[in-house]
């Protein structure tokens, strides 16, 4: 099947009247969009494991098999997100799988076509949350006490969803039997565009992370307390929103508040507490540290998720470009699982499909067909070589 006919499947799941899609981790869009991915696998005849932290896994071989190259990216969105952020990912993999069967081709070592959980990080908070899980990046405990916005806690919705929380946590046998990780994306900035391509293999991910920062100030009336008498948090979060901005004004650096709750979020009161997350990232480790250090050191931050800097491997890298002709190479700012096993020593490539409108976390992001065919030709031509088809 054309990566295209798999993504118009998924089309309609978790899409909003606005034109974006909501699709976050253990509601029911998401089951859908599981059970999309569990009929893909059944209709190829691959041998689906859940692994201990509900990331599902699509074998072509033997699932206990070692030197395991796997294909991927993830489902689930950030609120009213795009159709390809993730999906794409999929989807390519499932259609370069039908390539290569096609053509009659076999594989010499298992292949894997993995979906992995709350890679946005949009319902539980912490990007990555199912490969960081699995690379031991995070403490299983830490991770189902995660509550989203009202309250609810991983381990409850995972419950709730008919999911195991108690086996969360590091999988080293899995890791290790791990050769290689290659994630196609859609391209979340304007790079493809500038150069007139329509993929190109990722180089880097800058520096990133999430940090809460928490303003406590003192309800009270908003008529009869007079603005020289108030402790505001409100005041206090503007001015640190200006210093961050002033502070990540470089190229090089990003600063973002795009998420804040108000306690307790009242026209007419003065706010007791406000809180924010700043999503950080810049080119090196240092000038992140400088953004996230602009905030001050009188506000509490509290790190939520932080990735260093990831040079994907450059050998794998020099294949991947050899085997494509040279396209390009293109460093992002964007997170991605593929960083995660990166630095958990997993062999990782990116492979990036051109974005016409060079805008993501949005509607608008986009892919023509005919740049997700050759996304997935590209695909189809890595797992041939790193799979040993014939
Ligand atoms: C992942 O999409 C990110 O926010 O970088
Ligand atoms: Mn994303
Ligand atoms: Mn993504």
């Amino acid at each position: 099947m054309s990566v295209t006919d798999l993504l118009a499947q998924l089309a309609p799941i978790g899409l909003t009247a606005g034109g974006g899609y909501r699709r976050f981790t253990w509601t029911p869009e998401y089951a859908g969009l599981r059970q999309w991915f569990l009929y893909q696998a059944e209709a190829r005849q691959l041998q689906v494991v859940k692994d201990a932290n509900a990331n599902l896994w699509a074998y072509m071989g033997d699932p206990e098999g070692a030197e395991i190259v796997a294909v991927g990216s993830h489902l689930d969105s950030v609120p009213d997100g795009g159709a390809f952020d993730g999906p794409l990912g999929i989807a390519s993999a499932f259609a370069a799988l039908d390539l290569l069967a096609q053509r009659g081709l076999r594989p010499q070592r298992p292949i894997a076509v993995v979906a992995f959980t709350e890679e946005e990080g949009a319902r539980f908070g912490v990007a990555c949350l199912g490969s960081r899980l699995l690379a031991g990046a995070i403490d299983p405990e830490r991770a189902r006490a995660l509550t989203d916005a009202k309250g609810v806690s991983l381990k409850e919705a995972m419950l709730e969803a008919g999911e195991d929380p108690s086996r969360l946590g590091a999988d080293p046998s899995l890791l290790a039997r791990l050769d290689t990780y290659v994630e196609l994306h859609i391209e979340q900035g304007r790079g493809l565009i500038d150069l007139g391509q329509p993929v190109a293999i990722g180089s880097e991910i800058w520096p990133h992370g999430r940090w809460r920062i928490d303003f406590p100030g003192t309800a009270d009336h908003a008529g009869t307390t007079r603005m020289r008498d108030r402790d505001d948090p409100m005041a206090r979060f503007a001015a640190t929103v200006v210093r961050v901005f002033d502070a990540a004004q470089s190229d090089s650096t990003r600063a973002t508040f795009g998420r804040i709750e108000v306690t307790p979020n009242s026209t007419n009161a003065i706010p007791s507490l406000v809180t924010a997350w700043l999503d950080a990232r810049a080119a090196t480790d240092g000038a992140l540290e400088s953004v996230v250090a602009s905030a001050g050191s009188d506000v509490t931050m509290t790190a939520e998720s932080v990735t260093r800097r990831v040079e994907f491997d450059p050998d794998l890298r020099d294949r991947l470009a050899g085997l494509l002709g040279g396209v390009p190479q293109l460093p992002t700012a964007a997170g991605h699982d593929a960083g995660v096993l990166s630095e958990a020593g997993v062999s990782s490539a990116m492979l990036f499909v051109r974005n016409p409108t060079g805008v993501s976390h949005s509607p608008a992001e986009h892919a023509n067909a005919e740049d997700c065919i050759a996304g997935t030709e590209s695909l189809a031509r890595v797992l041939t070589d790193l799979g040993g088809f014939h």
